[in-house]
């Protein structure tokens, strides 16, 4: 079942080319997108006053990826809930709300329990998921399957990017109303076609990512800067890492450095900063600078070409990545991220596709 691969987790990684086809497979067409299980709701959405998101671990991350474009296109406030603290705060949801519930499995309980709560409280329940017949699949109002294939590594890599997809593919069919956003949703819609080219683009920096790995063996602890698109990037990065490497790594929103984290940095500490080009480069640019006045151990994460200019002042190692639409941008960029927590995990002797503690599904509370 592994075929060519040692691991799942690195056949997973290594099939996003594939994966992300089948998600799009008959939703994209020329100039507009269809999702079959959305078509009959679009108008309930498009009338909500809220959309929440909520999730658990990498479905919540994928989400957090998309909002921004979500938050454009629908003109909808947008919320981000973990599903576990949704229900210890017994949050107020509204019949006016439209609840999304991302999960690969359809079987975490926390989001499961989500659900029945936002249900009880009459709020359009949508289910995003990899698995037909699951239970979010079943006990949802509607929703989207994700159609990445069975996912068997316990870390999470394919469904995160496919989920990232479908959601973008939702914000487009929400907008798909309006005349002003037009230019826009087909020029997104074109850079979904291309993105499989693009994912097998930046899976060749694959040996790459295995040299970084072997330079980060004695790391004890990593940290990743994102905004934007890109600070679910950070947040899923680091959570790979922990998970999969069992090596402490923080993903934080590159914005709230100076509130605190500045002080952690050394010579020593590994930090990843994510500076691929859309609105927030120039920022990301000054918090290199920042860095590198404290002498910090760079790693940037850059767009293709930008190599020079991104890291002028200081030392630096680089992950060039290729340029994609704003939105797509987090689905590449993850990538080197997957494929690094993949080798540090390897190379440190751990096992990959079954981490100590953790369950691929997660059905108890
Ligand atoms: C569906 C078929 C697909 C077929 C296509 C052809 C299924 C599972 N999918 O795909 O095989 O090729 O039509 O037009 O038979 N749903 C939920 N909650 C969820 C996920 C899905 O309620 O969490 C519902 C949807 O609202 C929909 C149904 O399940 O009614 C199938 O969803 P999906 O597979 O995404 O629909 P299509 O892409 O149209
Ligand atoms: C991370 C991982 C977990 C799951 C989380 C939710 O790689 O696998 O964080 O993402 O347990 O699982 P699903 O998506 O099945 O609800």
């Amino acid at each position: 079942k592994k075929g060519n691969y040692d691991h799942f987790m690195q056949k997973e990684i290594h099939e996003q080319p594939h994966s992300l086809t089948t998600t799009m497979r008959g939703r994209l067409r020329d100039k507009s997108v269809v999702l079959g299980g959305l078509k009959d709701h679009l108008k309930t959405i498009r009338h909500s006053r809220r959309i929440i998101f909520v999730g658990c671990g990498t479905s919540y991350n994928a989400a957090l990826a998309a909002r921004p474009f979500l938050e454009e296109l629908s003109g909808i406030p947008v919320t981000m809930e973990l599903a576990s603290d949704l229900l210890d705060r017994k949050g107020p949801i509204y019949r006016e709300d439209t609840a999304v519930f991302v999960s690969q499995s359809g079987e975490t309980a926390d989001t499961l329990l989500a659900l029945e709560y936002a249900l009880s409280n009459g709020a359009l329940c949508v289910g995003i998921t990899n698995t037909v017949g699951s239970t979010l699949a079943r006990k949802t109002h509607c929703g989207v399957h994700i159609n990445a294939g069975c996912e068997i590594g316990v870390a999470s890599t394919k469904a995160y990017t496919s989920q990232i997809v479908v959601i973008t593919i939702m914000a487009l069919a929400i907008g798909a109303d309006s005349i002003s956003t037009q230019s826009r949703r087909e020029s997104i819609i074109n850079s979904l076609s291309d993105l499989p080219d693009k994912v097998r683009e930046v899976l060749r920096l694959d040996n790459e990512m295995k040299d970084l790995a072997e330079s980060l063996m004695q790391m004890q602890s990593l940290l990743i800067f994102g905004r934007g698109y890109n600070y679910a990037t950070a947040l899923e990065g680091a959570l790979k890492v922990k998970e999969v490497a069992l090596t402490h790594s923080e993903g934080m929103l590159a914005g709230e450095m100076k509130h605190g984290p500045l002080a952690l940095v050394d010579e020593t500490l590994p930090i990843i900063v994510i500076a691929t080009r859309d609105a927030c480069f120039s920022q990301q640019q000054s918090v290199i600078q920042q860095l590198h006045a404290r002498k910090g151990r760079l790693i940037v994460m850059c767009s293709s070409g930008d190599a020079a200019s991104v890291c002028s002042g200081g030392s630096c190692r680089l992950i060039e990545v290729p340029l994609v639409a704003d939105c797509l941008q987090p689905v590449i960029n993850i990538i080197p991220l997957q494929l690094l927590a993949y080798h540090l995990t390897v190379l440190r002797g751990y096992d990959v596709d079954q981490p100590r503690n953790l369950a691929k599904s997660v059905t108890t509370q």
